[in-house]
């Protein structure tokens, strides 16, 4: 493997250096574009919000904003930049947890349609603002993922208003004189099976029935979350983007006719499907070793892509220019840690000081989860344009970490 979306992969080692996240504007355009088109083919009142927690580099809110996209953001940060990007209020919305009175604050400054975590955060926020509209995010007692890390609903989810509680909660705000409403729900990440969404959407939508059927009125909106997954590897079966959009649109169709829900608007929060194969993830060999078993050490570590350490996840890696695997490695970072391996007995090619180390489908849950334990530094992020590469974040320096501390000390 030698090009990474058309690009002479050496070069950007070259002028960039490594750890470095590459990401491809076509690809996340194409990813935003078969979202909605689909979607809307079978349910033309769709929205689809940008879940920024999955990349929050502003030069990819600016291409999703360009395209038309709304967006889902989880704290004032993600706010800001959407802000900065160049989204308008009524294409933000803010989905909390735990929600601080000043997370609270700054979704209200921003003018953000707010979706609440709990009960407890309308308190919150009805101690210094009366909104316009709300939704809760509702827990309907089910939840999936690809690893229970990532799994979001059911009885374990700290997320959400659990579905018993979900007529009291509404009361309260409308109680409260809160008259316009939505509802939501996200119950879990990297799902690849279509039929799960439609499930997922009869449970939220019976449970809107009795809520709505209660407060008098109907949703504006029914917001289902993100959760469409990618394969990883070449042995998993991809999400069929269109049997899921048309699944859900018949079950939503069907049931908003059932508890006369009327004809809401229907949001789906993508972030994975959009960014993850959007990004590359170059790394330089820094070290090999026999021990008990053979291990390749990288520059990049759980500081630089935690997924496999946090929930287990593996990724595709490559050896630049090389192409036959050999003996069976571990492939590990600089961190302190025996969780910082990306992969465990996989088949690379012989690996030797400065080879490059592709890792593939690195645009999701990458940079933004990227720390500076054992003191090291973040990577740059390149955008690739019409073949052209632009820088659009800085490598992280020494001076940004010992600026926090101050002066005085
Ligand atoms: C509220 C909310 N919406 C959307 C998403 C995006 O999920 P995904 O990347 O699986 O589409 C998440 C992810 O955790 C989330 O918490």
């Amino acid at each position: 493997m030698n090009k990474i979306f058309n690009f002479d992969a050496n070069k950007l080692v070259e002028k960039y250096g490594t750890p470095l996240y590459v990401y491809n504007k076509e690809t996340i355009i194409d990813n935003y574009q078969k979202l909605k088109s689909s979607f809307q083919k079978y349910y033309p009142k769709t929205d689809v919000h940008y879940a920024v927690k999955a990349n929050t580099n502003l030069a990819i809110l600016k291409i999703l904003e360009e395209e038309g996209a709304s967006v889902d953001c989880s704290s004032p940060f993600e706010l800001l930049t959407s802000e900065k990007a160049g989204f308008t209020s009524e294409k933000i919305m803010y989905t909390g947890n735990y929600e601080s009175i000043s997370d609270l604050e700054a979704a209200v400054k921003s003018k953000a349609t707010i979706n609440l975590d709990d009960i407890s955060s309308l308190k919150r926020l009805l101690s210094f603002h009366l909104p316009e509209r709300i939704s809760f995010r509702i827990n309907p007692g089910i939840g999936r993922g690809g690893f229970e890390g990532i799994v979001t609903g059911g009885t374990d989810a700290k997320f959400g208003v659990p579905y018993e509680d979900a007529s009291k909660a509404y009361k309260l705000a409308q109680i409260n004189g809160i008259k316009r409403f939505g509802i939501h729900m996200m119950t879990g990440s990297n799902n690849l099976e279509p039929y799960y969404f439609a499930e997922i959407v009869d449970k939220l939508l019976t449970i809107a029935g009795k809520v709505f059927e209660q407060l008098g009125t109907q949703p504006e909106y029914v917001d289902i979350g993100g959760g469409f997954g990618i394969p990883y590897h070449d042995e998993e079966i991809p999400l069929n983007l269109e049997l899921t959009a048309q699944l859900v649109s018949e079950e939503f169709r069907e049931k908003c006719k059932k508890y006369n829900l009327g004809s809401p608007r229907l949001k789906i929060e993508p972030g994975r499907y959009i960014a993850a194969n959007a990004g590359y993830l170059l790394s330089k060999v820094t070290g090999t070793k026999s021990s008990y078993k053979k291990f390749v050490g990288i520059d990049s570590g759980m500081n630089t892509l935690l997924r496999p350490a946090l929930y287990g996840a593996s990724h595709q890696h490559f050896i630049l220019g090389k192409d036959t695997a050999t003996e069976p490695v571990n492939l590990c970072g600089r961190i302190c840690e025996n969780s910082d391996i990306f992969a465990k007995h996989i088949y690379l090619p012989e690996a030797e000081l400065g080879d490059i180390v592709i890792t593939k489908d690195a645009g999701a849950y990458g940079y933004a989860m990227a720390s500076n334990y054992n003191g090291r530094l973040r990577p740059a992020e390149v955008l690739i344009d019409q073949g052209r590469d632009k820088l659009i974040r800085k490598r992280e320096t020494l001076k940004n970490l010992f600026n926090l501390y101050p002066e005085d000390l």
